[in-house]
């Protein structure tokens, strides 16, 4: 894809101290564990291979999204000489380190896994306004701030999912998972994890706050079994643990590339009208970047010619909307996401938090 020269708007830094009422970043590690509790690595690592000087100069990433970066990161460094060199946290961490380095800080982008803590990054000033025919041409606008001051690259549904054996007509409505049915066998993200945050703000914004808390509350009403590990809950559902839940797409995904009979679906929620729940991965240039040019390169360039392999790197959906998903990932069905929302779950989270703790969700 041909490349356009960018202008930059660099934002004033306005650095203020945020209280950070929950982790957020890419949750299950390729391990197998979870990562939400992790900090920040204490060391910047070249992405790259030791042979690749690279005469395109040097970018420091942070990044919040893990799963399958290094090989994108590989690939940018082949196709432009810039060479990057990255580390992973979670999102809040990241934010909080660029704030307190400030304008000595070495991160020339930051990457969330997350669209509310890419908006919290924005508020604290620390992120830099871009001036990108390329990405305002790529991204729809629904998934880039208003500012265009970060930028969606994936999205990522979270949807309801059900035991092919034993759901027989699962929940097609986030309030649906509150039936009385499905007592004692839901399965459920804690509410301290930013995707729980994200689909309750979608909620409020959608259906108003007294009505989310009603949702919520019939959620909670189920009893159900909270597991901090989207793996986890596919597994609980494919074990008999539960037999619905709620859950990011692209660990089926995954599950499935290791056994395609893996015995748990997909149930695209609200198709008769908002759509599904989506939520992204971003990426954004930082207000005090040292090298400004190879970031916005390398957020263009995830935006185009390493859209596909940045999405298929997970699984997840492509921001482009004219890239299609992985082979996989498109045998999930066609569905309606609620796009809309995007943009306002982070203005929404603080609501979220309260909806969820007025309810007792654990
Ligand atoms: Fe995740």
């Amino acid at each position: 894809m041909k490349r356009k020269p960018s202008r930059y708007l660099l934002g004033s830094l306005l650095v203020g101290a945020l209280v950070l009422s929950a982790c957020g970043s890419d949750d299950d590690t390729d391990g197998g564990g979870s990562d939400s509790a992790s900090s920040p690595a204490d060391t910047t690592e070249p992405a790259t291979a030791s042979d690749e000087t690279g005469d395109g100069g040097t970018i420091t990433v942070y990044t919040g999204r893990h799963y399958g970066i290094e090989p994108v990161f590989e690939q940018f460094t082949a196709d432009t000489g810039i060479e990057v060199r990255f580390t992973t946290g979670n999102d809040p961490e990241l934010r909080e380190r660029l704030i307190t380095e400030g304008a000595n800080t070495p991160a020339d982008v930051i990457m969330t896994a997350d669209a509310a803590n890419i908006e919290l990054s924005a508020d604290a000033g620390v992120l830099a306004s871009v001036d990108s025919d390329i990405l305002t041409e790529t991204i729809p606008e629904d998934l880039r701030s208003d500012a265009n001051d970060w930028f969606s690259l994936s999205q990522r549904a979270r949807v309801i999912i059900a035991s092919t054996e034993r759901a027989e007509n699962p929940p097609t409505t986030y309030a649906d998972v509150g039936a009385p049915e499905w007592q004692g066998k839901l399965c459920l993200r804690p509410s301290t994890h930013p995707y729980t945050q994200s689909l309750v703000a979608s909620l409020i914004l959608a259906e108003g706050q007294e009505r989310a808390t009603e949702i919520v509350q019939s959620w909670v009403d189920n009893d159900p079994l909270y597991i901090d590990s989207d793996t986890d809950i596919y597994t609980a559902v494919a074990d008999g643990e539960c037999d619905v839940a709620i859950a990011n797409t692209y660990y089926l995904g995954r599950l499935l590339t290791e056994n395609p009979d893996f015995p748990v679906e997909i149930v695209w929620p609200e198709q008769d009208g908002r759509g599904a729940h989506v939520n992204v991965s971003t990426a954004a240039v930082t207000a005090n970047a040292p090298n400004p040019q190879g970031a916005l390169a390398l957020i263009e360039w995830l935006a185009t010619d390493g859209q596909q392999q940045f999405a298929d790197a997970n699984f997840e959906y492509p921001a482009d909307l004219n890239v299609q998903p992985n082979e996989i990932v498109a045998g999930f069905g066609e569905f309606t996401a609620d796009l809309d929302a995007v943009r306002q779950l982070g203005a929404n989270q603080p609501t979220a938090v309260e909806v969820l703790s007025a309810t007792s969700y654990q």
